[in-house]
């Protein structure tokens, strides 16, 4: 079992979402069963991942700064809800709710960079975040289907469309996503 303190994690989740970021998730958690049925990864840990992927997504800068602190997060995630949230969410699991699948805490960890040697599981929570039925922009609907034949491909396309958009806010990528784009870059060249 991934987790014994399942109905106290679904309290949490619920009090600390907001309704719209509640809904992600279990769309996120859909997606991702789904991606694994097909790829042949671990369902109930892809659902889980995905379901609780995002539960610290919610906190205020306050809260967050007191959880990296308390986790001992390097100090580059004070102030920086965009990459301390999966970290945190991780630490929660871990700590607070006894989870201790290192597959499921690697993938909640990286869901919002990636990195590079990312597992399969990592990659269908990364690629579910972007793709999940509540998602809308558009093009989303070729994604879906492009990550049910493609995942690699998939992965590669949200990486490029992550990159630029931050290019254009003229925000340095972290190393990480740029290290996850290049190795599945790799991968991909490696199967032609
Ligand atoms: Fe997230
Ligand atoms: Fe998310």
């Amino acid at each position: 079992m991934i987790c014994t303190k399942k109905s106290e994690l679904d309290e949490f989740m619920k009090q600390h979402l907001k309704p719209s970021r509640y809904t992600h998730s279990l769309g996120v958690e859909k997606m991702a069963s789904k991606l694994a049925a097909i790829y042949g990864a671990d369902i109930e840990k892809a659902a889980f991942a995905g379901r609780y992927h995002d539960i610290a997504k919610c906190f205020t800068n306050e809260e967050m700064n007191s959880y990296v602190r308390k986790y001992g997060l390097p100090d580059m995630y004070i102030d920086n809800n965009p990459l301390a949230h999966s970290k945190v969410a991780a630490c929660i699991l871990q700590d607070e709710f006894g989870v201790d699948d290192e597959e499921v805490l690697d993938a909640v960890r990286s869901h919002t960079t990636g990195r590079r040697g990312m597992s399969l599981l990592e990659e269908i929570v990364y690629v579910s975040d972007a793709i999940e039925e509540n998602r809308s922009y558009p093009g989303l609907e070729e994604l879906q289907a492009q990550a049910a034949e493609d995942l690699d491909g998939a992965c590669l396309f949200i990486m490029d469309y992550t990159l630029e958009r931050l290019e254009m806010k003229g925000r340095t990528p972290d190393a990480d996503t740029v290290e996850a784009r290049q190795f599945i870059i790799d991968r991909i060249n490696s199967k032609e």
